[in-house]
């Protein structure tokens, strides 16, 4: 099999056909690509699990085509349903109780589903049209970097599926902020492109997890195949033995020594490094270098998030 790219309304057509049948499809969304299945079909998310070799310990997000579906797949309390009328569509998931129409392979067997509605143009109509929910994480292998673009997700998995509904690239380009709510707090599981200072004056918010299990937050994720390592943003960088190729994932313009620079934002703005981070990575991975060192990126929230990406792409080697 090769994946087929297509676009606009043939895409979303066969996209639809497709994933009505059981089938899979990669699709984008404004924070990275998904490969959405259909959620409550457990031997389509069966299929999600297969193509991207991922343990069936690691639950899917399900993905609804618009706001209802909160209330039909889980029982969420008021807090969530206040949070996803505010930032729905949009990068956050929300963790409930599920129903049993959820089926338990989707979920890894946790009594709660996670939910998001995406704000992707192309995501909205190939759903609306479906009148479906999908599950659908991100589409790589598993424990690989989050594609950004369709040619990512055909780099990454263009054997394995049919097709891939190409959007150009992500806007956000990290994953969705994933919260779960307890007795009126918000625990913050994986931190994206909603902060903290965005869900504060919803309620009192924390970064520690919640007691119950959350698989979202794996040590090691992300990675590149090339070992990667994080340096200071401000010191000298530290010197590397003579005939050892090393890339950088830099912050700023003019740094020699290095063999391959990728410049994720000159200016030091996170909202343009986190929408190129991944295809950074990416063109450093391709070079067959001996290692990667990423500069730590300036204190700010959306920093935390690529900090976060970065260290569990380094805690990989
Ligand atoms: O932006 C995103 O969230 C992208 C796009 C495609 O929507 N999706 C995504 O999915 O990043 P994925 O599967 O790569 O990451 C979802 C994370 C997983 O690490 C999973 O363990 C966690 O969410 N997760 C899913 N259901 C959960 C649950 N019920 N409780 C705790 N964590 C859960
Ligand atoms: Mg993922």
């Amino acid at each position: 099999m090769s994946a087929r790219i297509l676009q606009g309304e043939v895409g979303i057509e066969e996209a639809v056909t497709t994933l009505a049948a059981g089938g899979l499809v990669a699709l984008p969304t404004e924070t990275v690509y998904g490969l959405a299945a259909l959620a409550q079909d457990a031997r389509a998310c069966a299929r999600i699990f297969e193509a991207k070799a991922r343990p069936l310990s690691d639950p899917l997000i399900v993905h609804v085509p618009g706001p209802e579906w909160l209330e039909r797949l889980a029982d969420p309390d008021p807090l969530t349903r206040l949070l996803a009328e505010t930032f729905w569509p949009g990068p956050l998931t929300l963790i409930s109780p599920k129903k049993p129409c959820v089926p338990d392979l989707c979920t890894a067997g946790e009594p709660t589903v996670a939910l998001r509605m995406s704000a992707h143009p192309l995501f909205l109509e190939t759903l609306s049209r479906l009148n479906e929910p999908v599950a659908a994480p991100s589409a790589n292998r598993f424990g690989r970097i989050s594609p950004t673009s369709a040619q990512h997700v055909f780099d990454e998995l263009g054997a394995k599926i049919p097709m891939i509904l190409d959007g150009g690239p992500c806007v956000h380009g990290i994953e969705s902020t994933i919260v779960q709510t307890r007795e009126g707090v918000i625990h913050i599981l994986r931190q994206g492109p909603v902060t903290r200072s965005q869900l504060e004056p919803f309620g009192k918010v924390s970064s520690q997890p919640t007691g119950a299990s959350a698989p979202g937050t794996l040590k090691s994720h992300y990675a590149p195949q090339t070992p990667l390592r994080l340096i200071p943003r401000d010191e000298e960088a530290p010197r590397h033995a003579k005939g050892v190729r090393v890339g950088l994932l830099a912050w700023r313009n003019a740094r020699p020594g290095f063999d391959a620079v990728e410049v994720l934002s000159a200016q030091g703005d996170p909202v343009m490094a986190a929408t190129v981070l991944y295809g950074a990575m990416r063109r450093l991975d391709a070079r067959g270098l001996d290692a990667i060192w990423a500069e730590t990126p300036p204190a700010s929230e959306l920093g935390d998030a690529i900090l976060d990406r970065l260290r569990k792409a380094a805690a990989s080697q």
